[in-house]
């Protein structure tokens, strides 16, 4: 492994994983799937959940090891879905679709109002004060009801600017 210099750099010591909090909830998970690396997504939200809202290499590097898969298979599963985050979260997470009926029905006015209340610069990043993170998603599967957000990933429908100013003024 090398850095953007070229320089070599150590891969990540892995944290170890699952800590006792978490543990009990991580074992079951994977006593319910044929394998091991089947259980890979739901034990990345326990990860996730227990670490902050993020995973860092550590966590990666330490996840990879309970579960017996490669550090790169755990990186293509964070970067590949959109609901895992590989770098620091807000507090407080607003999802905005950004698919073909809340994109007619409002979405982007949506989305110009959570930067906007937020102080997020763009999409995928977090406020400077570290409350919110504001992220572009694809269809919420809720398009009979579009515009769609989740915050804090709880679904809300047929979403007003004033509405979204709302939910995210009740976030502590
Ligand atoms: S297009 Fe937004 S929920 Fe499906």
């Amino acid at each position: 492994m090398t850095s953007t210099n070229g320089a070599p750099v150590s891969p990540p010591e892995a944290v170890e994983f699952p800590p006792k909090e978490i543990k009990k909830e991580c074992d079951e998970i994977v006593a319910r799937y044929p394998t091991r690396m089947a259980a890979c997504l739901p034990v990345l939200h326990v990860a996730q959940r227990h670490f902050g809202g993020w995973v860092s290499p550590e966590v990666e590097a330490g996840v990879a090891e309970y579960l017996g898969v490669s550090d790169s298979h755990i990186r293509g599963l964070l970067t590949f879905y959109a609901m895992y985050n590989d770098k620091p979260a807000g507090r407080h997470e607003v999802w905005v679709c950004r698919t073909l009926t809340c994109w007619l029905l409002g979405a982007e006015k949506l989305r110009e109002t959570a930067l906007a209340k937020s102080g997020c610069e763009k999409p995928g990043m977090t406020s400077p004060d570290g409350k919110f993170l504001v992220k572009n998603m694809e269809c919420l599967g809720l398009c009979e009801a579009a515009p769609a957000v989740f915050v804090d990933g709880k679904p809300h429908v047929n979403v007003s600017n004033e509405q979204l100013e709302k939910l995210m003024d009740a976030c502590e």
